[in-house]
């Protein structure tokens, strides 16, 4: 038997971001700059705040032709962040929708043998960037939404999301990479969870969400896992995710998009989103290091 037909309303699949202002840091990355892109493609205006110079930004712009504003400055540091924020606020109008994105990758880092090794100073680095950096960025944007709320001659706020950027490593843990993990770890749940559930208390349909990325497929991942003794990387990847393969970018530009769009997503709030092919844990032991384990190798 055939459902009855409930509305006679087509059923709109647009995403409905045009026209939203849409805030990205670290957008002059590997995959800040398909988000940007894609966020362009959907009809919004988009800002980028990264620490590279312009000319990394402009090529973005250049590509789409589309509506753009890029600003400098280092997210770790509180009055840039605020400059950065005031800029875009006079450029497009308050920031809907803010991508916290930037941080410095797992790729930009130098690996410890072990926990033992980690140097205090580059645990402070890490922490300041990817930690303090991420809630200096979700703050001002939380101010910022605050503002306009207030404001009575502010236009109505649409498509009002955090998106916080975390990764698998804050699931899983990296024994080489510890500072890297924890930073992860600390966004993608400590500080999502409280954002979540303080920032419908300053806008009632605001929302905030994380994604998690796997290794993504981007070029400088498939030159550094070609490097002598790195192979393992790419095969680690492989072998330890469901469907056997790297995340491609625009994947996670997708799922952030999605994110983005209150018409698509406007229920989902508070949640830390996988977008990792499908990660079943992380290889602990290497071939090499096994067989030296059975030979009863050193420290075994
Ligand atoms: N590449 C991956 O496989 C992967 C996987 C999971 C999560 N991630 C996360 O995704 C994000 C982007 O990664 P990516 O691979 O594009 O790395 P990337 O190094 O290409 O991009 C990072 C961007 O952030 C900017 N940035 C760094 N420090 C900054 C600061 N203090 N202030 C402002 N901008 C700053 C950089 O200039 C760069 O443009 C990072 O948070 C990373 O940890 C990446």
């Amino acid at each position: 038997m055939a459902l009855p037909i409930t509305s006679k309303t087509p059923f709109d699949i647009g995403l409905g971001l045009e026209g939203t202002h849409v805030l990205v840091t670290g957008g002059c990355g590997l995959i800040g700059r398909v988000v940007v892109h894609a966020f362009l493609a959907a009809g919004c205006l988009v800002t980028i705040v990264d620490i590279l110079d312009p000319s990394a930004a402009a090529v973005i712009f250049e590509l789409d032709d589309r509506i753009g504003c890029y600003l400098q400055g280092s997210i770790a540091n509180h009055a840039e962040v605020e400059c950065a924020f005031g800029k875009a606020e006079k450029a497009f109008g308050p920031v809907h929708c803010c991508i916290a994105l930037a941080g410095l990758d797992l790729s930009v880092l130098k690996p410890s043998e072990s926990i033992c090794d980690v140097d205090p100073e580059e645990w402070r680095r890490v922490f300041d960037v990817n930690i303090n950096g991420t809630f200096l960025t979700c703050q001002r944007w939380l101010r910022g939404i605050r503002a306009a709320n207030n404001d009575p001659y502010a236009a109505v706020l649409r498509n009002v999301s955090l998106v916080i950027m975390g990764s698998e490593a804050g699931a899983f843990g990296v024994r080489t990479m510890a500072a890297y993990a924890a930073g992860k770890s600390a966004v993608q749940y400590g500080l999502l969870l409280s954002l979540a559930k303080d920032v419908p208390r300053i806008y009632s349909n605001a929302r905030v969400n994380a994604v998690a990325p796997g290794a993504v497929d981007t070029d400088r991942f498939k030159d550094e896992s070609k490097q002598y003794g790195a192979q393992w990387r790419y095969e680690e990847c492989e072998a330890t995710v469901g469907l056997a393969k790297p995340v491609p970018p625009e994947h996670v530009a997708r799922t952030i998009l999605f994110l983005a769009s209150e018409r698509f997503s406007g229920s989902v709030h508070g949640q830390c989103i996988a977008v990792d092919s499908g990660k079943m844990g992380s290889v602990v032991w290497g071939k090499d290091e096994l067989a030296e384990r059975r030979r009863g190798g050193p420290g075994m």
